[in-house]
């Protein structure tokens, strides 16, 4: 496996608009990988190149303290993959290791300090030691969390806190599309919730019983992160298919897909954190305009999908749904599947994967979107149908599924540079500008990314803090950039 891929190694750089790829800092790639498919299509200034291929289904993906790509193969476990590092955006993949052969099948994350390497399978929440300057566990796996052992949706999502020491966030999707057990708080269905690694002892967590609960009624939420300023826990759920209402088959664009806003960890109360926020009785509106006995919904309100009742045994309604349900901070189109949600260093973008529909007779998502982002909030209302700015999409939707890549997981190496699994295609692409800058810097070049509300990245999206947070590792030429952008007399 490991041969066959390293066979195959290659990079191309592929610019878009006629923008070469290169800059004085950044020497031309010398090999190319083409893509599986067809050539992305990129916003004017981006560029994406394949930096592997030949993998088996990679999702989550992150970096190792001494730049080691980890990746989980679906199915396969953790490999490693060693870059080869042209500068710029010319990286090419040298060398895949496995590093775990365990069950796992899409969350991976590290500790604070490198040293501990968490993972996941559909029932539970892995701890291995980890030597980063050998990219291997130096221990077995130990349970940490587990009781979530159910079908339909699997995957786990891990997210260790950097504003709270050792909180390590787990997302449990719902057991089918519409999962009655979700409505029972105590069964840990569709939530998410934070479990302290620092006190955590041979006996593991119980998800459903333990930990902080920041959220329940949301059907599977995939990605998870926390903004960098203010430290704000956000989310991307993917709603439900084949709704109806009233008898009338609504799928089509209902309902929306959910950025969710979750509170803080730092023992902040927010009246948001750890309410109920809808599902599988309430959903955010997409296109009002199909949704029968429609009483003034609009983009991103909460409605209801028929005379479900509640554990209390009341019927669910409109009002209900508006009134005593957590309503998405953003909603995107219906059936576009987020997977991923890491925001750039200085909080002023959430980059989201949108893996694409199955529940649509129109393919759509495919993609790479950025929202943008102020003071720990996305700058668009809540009743914004255009939050998200296409990035990297495929050129022939229509030829999706079957011959697209899917976005799934992303990560930051230590120079700000923003990598991107796709799992159908088996690759992994780079995400820059086109001269070769990092996609953190984006906020700094004459593209400005497109807006839909002026200017992007203003000194005002800096939080109470005032500093970016750094990335680990020993160059970060975007810290200063970053720097330097702070200081730039907007208005
Ligand atoms: C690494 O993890 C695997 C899977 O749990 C285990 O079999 C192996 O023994 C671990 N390696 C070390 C050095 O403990
Ligand atoms: C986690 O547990 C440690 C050790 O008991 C404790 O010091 C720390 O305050 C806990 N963290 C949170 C966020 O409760
Ligand atoms: C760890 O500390 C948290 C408080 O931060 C507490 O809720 C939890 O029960 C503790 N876990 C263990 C295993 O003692
Ligand atoms: C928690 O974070 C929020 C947002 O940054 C901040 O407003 C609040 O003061 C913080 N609370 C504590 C106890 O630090
Ligand atoms: C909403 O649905 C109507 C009727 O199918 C369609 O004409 C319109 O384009 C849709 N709008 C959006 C934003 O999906
Ligand atoms: C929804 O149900 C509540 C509680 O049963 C009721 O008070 C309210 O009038 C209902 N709203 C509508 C629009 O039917
Ligand atoms: C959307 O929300 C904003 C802010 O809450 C409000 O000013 C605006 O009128 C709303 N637009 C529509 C079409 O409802």
């Amino acid at each position: 496996m490991a041969k066959q891929l390293l066979n195959s190694l290659l990079v191309l750089c592929f610019s878009t608009h006629g923008v070469q790829a290169q800059t004085s800092s950044s020497a031309p790639c010398s090999t190319t990988i083409s893509p599986k498919y067809a050539a992305p299509s990129l916003a004017p200034g981006w560029e994406a190149m394949v930096v592997a291929s030949g993998l088996t289904k990679p999702r989550g993906i992150i970096f190792d303290s001494n730049g080691h790509l980890l990746l989980v193969q679906e199915g396969h476990g953790i490999s490693s993959l060693e870059l080869r590092d042209n500068g710029g955006a010319c990286v090419r993949a040298r060398k895949l290791t496995d590093v775990i052969a365990d069950n796992l099948n899409h969350g991976i994350e590290l500790s604070t300090d490198g040293k501990t390497l968490y993972a996941s399978s559909s029932e539970a929440v892995y701890a291995y030691d980890y030597d980063s300057s050998g990219a291997r566990n130096t221990s077995a796996g130990r349970v940490v969390v587990n009781g979530m052992k159910h079908g339909g949706h699997t995957s786990r999502t891990l997210l260790i806190s950097r504003e709270v020491d050792g909180l390590l966030l787990v997302s449990e999707g719902s057991e089918g599309n519409l999962d009655k057990a979700a409505t029972d708080i105590t069964t840990g269905h569709s939530q998410i919730k934070a479990f302290n690694m620092t006190n955590v002892t041979s006996v593991p967590y119980d998800y459903a019983k333990d930990g902080l609960r920041l959220g329940w009624g949301l059907r599977n939420s995939v990605g998870v992160a926390e903004e960098p300023l203010t430290g704000a826990i956000y989310s991307v759920e993917n709603s439900a298919d084949e709704i109806t209402r009233s008898g009338q088959n609504i799928h089509q664009d209902n309902p929306g897909e959910e950025l969710n806003f979750h509170g803080y960890l730092n023992g902040t109360e927010s009246n948001k954190q750890g309410r109920n926020y809808g599902y599988p009785q309430c959903y955010a509106v997409w296109n009002a305009s199909t949704i029968p006995n429609n009483v003034n919904l609009k983009v991103g309100m909460q409605f209801a999908i028929g005379e479900q009742e509640t554990t209390t045994g009341e019927t669910v309604n409109d009002t209900i749904c508006q009134n005593e349900r957590v309503a998405p901070r953003l909603t995107f189109a219906a059936h576009m599947a987020p997977l991923d949600i890491k925001f750039n260093p200085s909080g002023t973008m959430a980059w989201i994967t949108f893996h694409g529909s199955w529940d649509r007779s129109e393919p759509i998502g495919y993609k790479l979107s950025v929202v943008n982002f102020a003071n720990g909030s996305p700058t668009e209302p809540a009743n914004s149908s255009q939050a998200a700015i296409d990035i990297m999409s495929n050129s022939d939707i229509s030829k999706c599924p079957n011959s697209c890549f899917r976005p799934v997981g992303l990560a930051w190496d230590s120079k700000g540079r923003l990598f991107m699994s796709s799992d159908a295609t088996g690759e992994i692409y780079l995400i820059s500008k086109s001269d070769g800058s990092p996609a953190s810097s984006a906020l700094l070049s004459t593209g400005l990314l497109p807006s839909n509300t002026g200017i992007v990245g203003a000194p005002s999206a800096m939080g109470s803090k005032g500093t970016a947070p750094e990335f680990a590792g020993p160059q970060k030429p975007w810290a200063m950039v970053i720097a330097a952008v702070m200081a730039l007399p907007f208005a």
